[in-house]
């Protein structure tokens, strides 16, 4: 059986990526004294004992990443560089490639930043905004197709499709926002930010498989060749990242993954798609929206609770004092607590207690105490 060119040169990325895989796995370990030396590591909150961890892994990742797709990139153009080949070289298509890691090389530097820096809330919003940009340019010249299908319940009143014009860059930006911080705001257990983002990036993988043959056949070929280095490096990362974590995957991967996933949705033409293989990241967020925005008090950390007598994980608490809640604060919190999802405990003096609003807290609430690597299998197969 003869291979068509795509197929060979997804079995070449496929082949790259194996190499970086096993390439990772091997320098990951090397890497662990020189984090800590550089002050770069974590403390885990849900062990005995103080150890350090190296954090910031994400960044040896995602160079390896980013040397599979400059080693891989000649490789779908080479034959149009030959003299004498027909067709004119595709420079709508190869600013697709360079776009696309730019943006990624963007926020995997922003991500660094963050965990040396302690970035400020504020700049995790606008920064992902602005590494969009260069993407949504190049779907501007390439594309400019802003026209959705209506999905079928609504079609009586809308119509088959619907222009959204500007708006739907807007949503796009917004994408790229959600995707790279959805996943490090599910996270504080040991493999979960690097198992969401695996079960992610292998459903994206499959559908990509199976819209192959249909006709977005190129689109789905562009994610395919991001997807599969990604997957590769991530699961070297989750070997080392699995109950008990030998080392932290840090915001540098959450921001270099969420942007992977935007991009490849972007530029793949499944931008609403994508957000189905989101769920569980869009459940926390809403979830978490009056923590995020203040609305109920917020502390830095709300990975849930160890318990050191059993080894498990229970719901993490919010403290507040009930007069110092607004009416919307207080309102939230009737809501969901008559709702059964959220767990308040009031003392007296006003002093009052709610869980964390989390995912994974709301998982403990109706579970009762776990063992964080059970926490973690029930969080995968949500997931998928
Ligand atoms: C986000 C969450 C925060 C959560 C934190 C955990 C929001 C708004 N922010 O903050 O609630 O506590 O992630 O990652 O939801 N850690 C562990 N075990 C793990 C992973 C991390 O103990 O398996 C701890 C380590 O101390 C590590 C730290 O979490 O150093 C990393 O936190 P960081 O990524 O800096 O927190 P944020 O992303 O700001
Ligand atoms: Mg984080």
């Amino acid at each position: 059986m003869e291979l068509s060119s795509t197929q060979t040169h997804l079995l070449i990325n496929t082949g790259m990526s194996v190499l970086g895989f096993l390439f990772l796995l091997n320098i990951i370990p090397k890497f662990r004294d020189m984090f800590v030396a550089a002050n770069l590591y974590g403390i885990d909150m849900s062990k005995p004992g103080r150890v350090k961890i190296p954090e910031a892994q994400g960044v040896v990742c995602g160079a390896v990443f980013l040397i599979i797709m400059f080693l891989f990139i000649p490789f779908p153009f080479y034959k149009h560089l030959a003299v004498n080949h027909s067709t004119k070289f595709p420079h709508n298509e190869y600013i697709e490639y360079i776009a696309a890691l730019l943006s990624i090389c963007c926020m995997i530097f922003l991500g660094f930043a963050d965990d040396v820096l302690n970035l400020k809330w504020r700049h995790k919003l606008w920064l992902p905004t602005m590494a969009s940009l260069p993407l949504l340019m190049v779907y501007f010249v390439n594309f400019d197709s802003t026209i959705i299908i209506v999905p079928l319940p609504l079609r009586s009143y809308l119509g088959h499709d619907v222009n959204l014009g500007v708006l739907y860059y807007v949503y796009m930006g917004m994408l790229a926002v959600f995707c790279t911080n959805a996943i490090n705001i599910l996270a504080g257990i040991n493999g979960l930010e690097c198992g969401q983002a695996v079960i992610i990036a292998l459903s994206v993988l499959l559908y990509n498989f199976l819209e192959m043959s249909g006709p977005y056949h190129q689109a789905h070929v562009f994610s395919a060749y991001f997807i599969i280095p990604f997957l590769a490096v991530s699961l070297a990362l989750l070997y080392y990242n699995w109950y008990p974590s030998q080392v932290f995957v840090g915001d540098t991967f959450c921001y270099f993954s969420g942007m992977t996933f935007a991009v490849v949705a972007i530029l793949g033409h499944f931008s609403k798609t994508m957000l189905l293989f989101f769920i569980p990241q869009v459940i926390n967020f809403v979830y978490s929206v009056p923590q995020l925005f203040r609305m109920v008090p917020c502390p830095r950390h709300r990975l849930p609770s160890y318990d050191p007598k059993t080894d498990k994980l229970k719901m993490s608490m919010a403290v507040m004092k009930s007069s110092n809640l607004n009416p919307l604060g207080q309102g939230i919190i009737w809501v969901m607590r008559t709702l059964g999802v959220l767990h308040v405990e009031e003392e007296k003096e006003e002093k009052m207690t709610c869980n964390n609003m989390t995912l994974i807290n709301l998982i403990l609430k109706f579970t009762g105490p776990l063992h964080e690597r059970t926490l973690c299998v029930i969080l995968m197969i949500i997931q998928m």
